[in-house]
């Protein structure tokens, strides 16, 4: 939710920031802005896409070496140009961006108010600029003074950055509970500033991940990382694992058919190095840390929004179904706020792909209050919610810039199945034998997505035949009712179709009134031993003249005469079919996306990265 960008060094920061924000453009894309120090502080914003604001840039003064931008995605106020970051304080001298929610803004605006303050925009994050100033001028305080004693003041969650007309060589950036990280540029006294690595690889592999409650001020060509309170901190610098070109789109029309395209080896990724079919050992760190515990676990707590928490769902019915542990899947908003009831012998595994999810962090924050063990399964490295697991493990899928997830989800079921199997290992409740042919059938997943996505023309076909349908059910049952909650989701968010997933055997119940010769139904039918039940269903839809688009497995016949469309995926095991069936459905919804012309890596009001409640 909104990205932020800073440089301060001796190239011209306008490139740098504009680039910078078009990497960062899916966390946020309804207005973007840039702020320039170059002895005066020069501030440009504009609704709309970043693209807008560098034409709008065009015969304008972009000089400048320290400089800052910001994306935005609207919580306070709507998208438009006063709106939009940065934002000044009254006397122009101060800027800050922005990135979270001020929640007890309403009360410190009315402060300020009191005081004569007026305000030009309706966000909360002007209230804060002009907090700072006003603490400066009335405590006389120094900017850096004020900064903290303003932050002190504000309850809610942020990462800024500050720059001061009055400080030039300055810059103060601030972090609690939204992302923010800092690059070590190659010249001394070059630094970046961003929402994540992402608009910084292309300069610098050596980076900071400020944590809550830090302030980083760069000042003399140098970096000093201090606490709010005032204590210096020993920063710990990383070197990033990503690199450019898996930032780069490398000639597919849109991220997410990149990111569909990549996964046979995002998937593989997720288990090299980990899985030994031949000996059916599992090689985790956090499996070999945390063996007792794992023994031991009575409950596992799953925990994640949106297609993580599908992946939540698929992972309950393995770990069930494999371990024999039984499972709990529940949305972090809901978990968060219900006072949940958490033994000493549970564990916790929060599933994220960013790694940023506020509700996500909020609940693990919550269970490990109640003692709990918590696990991550993340795939942003460094990102919040990996430094606040006690373990975990990475997905290892590579930055997913589109915001529908695709390779995300499959790589985080992939490596819930590799923690399922080593319980049921740890637990016996599979034989070795049993063990080892699953891992064998999951080093073969790889190339039978591979064969999936060879499907591409022929859902091409089906998805011009009902791009312009009003609603969409997916059906699926066991292992595949997930992968049917997925699929709708995956066709709601990008283009903009009314679609549900249900549990196939639920249709009955109620939304079997919906079907009529306008609706089509997407079926997982693939081989198990829900599949003859599935063709009643599928008869059902087809009594009421409903549209079937059947996945069924390779070589199968049976629904020949029946469905309107057979799409045919390899045969694999059932526990893993999930990753496998996803596949189609992630192309069905990419097709019609593209078809009804919509913004498929930005799709409206969405956000990569949701680090607001
Ligand atoms: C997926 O396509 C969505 N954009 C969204 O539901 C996402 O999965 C959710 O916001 C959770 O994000 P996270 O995995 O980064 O925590």
């Amino acid at each position: 939710m909104c990205g932020i960008v800073g440089y301060i060094g001796n190239k011209q920061a306008c490139e740098i920031i504009l680039k910078g924000l078009k990497r960062l453009e899916y966390r946020g894309y309804d207005s973007a802005g840039v702020a320039l120090l170059n002895g005066d502080l020069r501030v440009y914003k504009k609704q709309g896409k970043v693209l807008d604001l560098e034409e709008s840039l065009e015969g304008k003064n972009i000089e400048g070496t320290i400089g800052m931008g910001h994306t935005r995605w609207a919580t306070h106020g709507e998208p438009n140009d006063k709106n939009a970051h940065p934002h000044q304080s009254p006397t122009g001298d101060l800027s800050v961006i922005h990135n979270g929610i001020i929640e007890n803004y309403a009360t410190l605006k009315e402060g300020l108010l009191q005081r004569g303050h007026t305000f030009k925009s309706d966000t909360d994050t002007e209230v804060l600029i002009h907090l700072i100033e006003d603490i400066m001028k009335n405590a006389n305080l120094s900017l850096q003074d004020a900064v903290r004693a303003a932050l002190g003041q504000v309850v809610g969650a942020y990462a800024i950055v500050i720059l001061s007309k009055n400080h030039p060589e300055h810059v103060i950036a601030a972090r609690k509970g939204s992302p923010l990280v800092v690059g070590i540029g190659k010249e001394r006294g070059e630094f970046f500033l961003a929402s994540d690595a992402t608009p910084i690889v292309e300069y610098t592999n050596q980076v900071i991940y400020i944590k809550d409650g830090e302030i980083a001020i760069i000042e003399n060509k140098e970096l000093t990382i201090k606490t709010i309170d005032n204590v210096i901190q020993t920063p710990y610098i990383q070197e990033l694992e990503m690199n450019l070109e898996q930032l780069e789109k490398g000639g597919y029309p849109h991220f997410m058919l990149k990111e569909i395209y990549e996964q046979p080896k995002s998937i593989f990724d997720s288990f090299r190095g980990r899985i030994d079919a031949k000996s059916g050992n599992i090689n985790m760190r956090s499996v070999r840390d945390y063996q007792e515990k794992l023994s031991k676990v009575n409950r596992l707590i799953l925990i994640g929004c949106g297609t993580s928490w599908h992946a939540g769902l698929v992972a309950e019915y393995l770990f069930e179904d494999l371990a024999r542990v039984p499972v709990e899947v529940e949305y972090a908003s809901e978990f968060r706020y219900r006072n949940p009831v958490i033994y000493p012998d549970d564990l916790i595994v929060s599933i994220s792909q960013s790694g940023e999810t506020a509700d996500t962090l909020a609940a693990m924050e919550l269970a490990k209050q109640k003692g709990a063990t918590v696990f991550g399964v993340c795939n942003v490295v460094g990102s919040s919610i990996p430094r606040l697991s006690h373990g975990g493990a990475y997905t290892h899928a590579g930055p997913e810039i589109g915001v529908a997830s695709t390779k995300a989800f499959t790589a985080q079921v992939t490596v819930l199945t590799l923690y399922a199997l080593a319980m049921a290992k740890q637990r016996e409740t599979l034989s070795s034998s049993r063990i080892k042919q699953l891992m064998k059938e999951m080093e073969a997943i790889p190339g039978k997505v591979e064969q999936a996505l060879k499907l591409n023309d022929k859902i091409y076909k089906i998805a011009e035949l009902y791009k312009d349908a009003k609603n969409f059910l997916y059906l699926g049952r066991g292992y595949n009712f997930p992968v049917a909650l997925e699929g709708a989701l995956k066709l709601k968010e990008i283009s903009y179709i009314h679609a549900e997933g249900y549990p196939a055997a639920e249709m009955k119940h109620g939304p079997i009134a919906l079907i009529d010769e306008e609706m089509p139904v997407v079926v997982i039918a693939t081989n198990n031993e829900h599949y003859e039940k599935l063709v009643s269903n599928i008869q059902e839809v087809k009594a009421r003249k409903g549209k079937v688009i059947a996945i069924v497995t390779e070589g199968n016949t049976g629904l020949n005469e029946l469905a309107d469309h057979i799409i045919e995926v390899p045969e694999t095991e059932n526990c893993l079919s999930p990753i496998l069936n996803t596949i189609p459905l992630q192309l069905l919804s990419y097709h019609i996306a593209v078809m009804r012309e919509c913004n498929v890596d930005q799709p409206r009001n969405l956000a990569k990265s949701v680090t607001v409640e």
